[in-house]
């Protein structure tokens, strides 16, 4: 292995600069050349690839977003493109990349890696929804925005004798709004993998708390269940309580990254950049049990990754 590249693609969390960097620096290190492929497997498409020195990576590392750009592909998605992707991996001599992104990211460093370009994989999501890492670059910075944003909310409603039905990123998840709900206190959190009942588990249990002497109140709800507005009049119908629905949305992807992100950024980049180094590719990095490690590929997109129904269950216990 002499030259590797780095990319980003998928949603952009805060911390893939971080990555970035770690990537770049490890490698100029290791005695590698390392370039960088600009708007993910779109610019792996097009050739949109650029040399990477260790100054191209300053003054990144307390920035959001990325400075590759990413980007969502669908002809990606196809044979056609992905043979277009290795060859122009072999035009600019790139033996191995290291893909930061989502698990839709890793399918696609899967399909290269079958076509003979070792990739390797590093967990850049909000969402902390990839099965085979307890942490993805992002989602400490994530939520603590969307913390702040909820504590604003909370003053607001604590002026009015409002409840502020709130809503959360995650995708298909809810680990976001489950932690974020957690730390701002929520009466309720509405996540898609826990089934609920509406009337029974936040509007008799607002009632009830109203009854206790409380006068505002915090519904988180996770970006697949949705439907903040309607669950908001529902509770002002059900409650009496003034009621306001607000979707949180992109705010939640950008911002300087947490010194967290910047860290786990820093060991999974170096980490996967130690793995190409030596040859091995065809995997995913991982922060399993407080430890940085890798995983096959294929296995970690066959795994399944439950929501914690106990941490579930403490949160409701604690919101009476
Ligand atoms: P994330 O990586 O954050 O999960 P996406 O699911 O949007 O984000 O995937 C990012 C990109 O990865 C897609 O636009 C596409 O180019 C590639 N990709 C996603 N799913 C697949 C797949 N099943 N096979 C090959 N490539 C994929
Ligand atoms: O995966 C990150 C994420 O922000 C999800 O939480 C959300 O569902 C999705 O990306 C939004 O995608 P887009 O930026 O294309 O609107």
């Amino acid at each position: 292995m002499k030259t590797i590249a780095v990319l980003t693609s998928g949603g952009d969390a805060p911390g893939m600069n971080a990555a970035i960097r770690a990537v770049v620096r490890a490698g100029i290190s290791m005695g590698l050349k390392v370039k960088g492929v600009r708007r993910g497997y779109a610019g792996l498409i097009e050739g949109d690839i650029i040399d990477m020195d260790a100054r191209s990576v300053s003054d990144i590392i307390q920035r959001g977003g990325t400075m590759l750009y990413t980007a969502r592909c669908p002809e990606f998605k196809t044979q056609e493109g992905v043979d277009k992707a290795i060859a122009s991996c072999k035009a600019h001599g790139i033996d191995g990349i290291v893909v930061i992104g989502g698990d839709g990211s890793f399918r696609g460093a899967r399909d290269l890696s079958l076509g003979g370009i070792p990739c390797v994989g590093v967990p850049g999501t909000i969402d902390n929804d990839i099965s085979s890492t307890e942490y993805t670059i992002g989602y400490d910075t994530a939520m603590n925005t969307a913390l702040e944003m909820v504590d604003k909310l909370r003053d607001t409603c604590q002026s009015h004798d409002r409840c502020s039905v709130v809503e959360v990123m995650g995708r298909r998840a809810g680990y976001l709004a489950l932690q974020t709900g957690i730390a701002c206190g929520a009466v309720a959190i509405l996540v898609p993998e826990v089934e609920f009942d509406l009337q029974k588990d936040v509007i008799d249990k607002i009632s009830a708390i109203k009854a206790t002497g409380k006068k505002h109140f915090v519904v988180v709800v996770a970006e697949g269940v949705g439907g903040v507005e309607e669950i908001a009049a529902k509770i002002e119908e059900g409650t009496g309580i003034e009621s306001r629905a607000t979707i949180l949305g992109h705010v939640q992807r950008g911002g300087v990254p947490s010194a967290r992100d910047r860290v786990m950024a820093s060991q999974m980049g170096y980490h996967a950049v130690s793995l190409l180094n030596k040859g091995i590719g065809n995997r995913v990095v991982t922060f399993v049990k407080s430890e940085i490690g890798d995983m096959d590929i294929y296995e970690a997109l066959n795994m399944k990754k439950p929501l914690d129904v106990d941490e579930y269950n403490m949160a409701t216990a604690m919101s009476i």
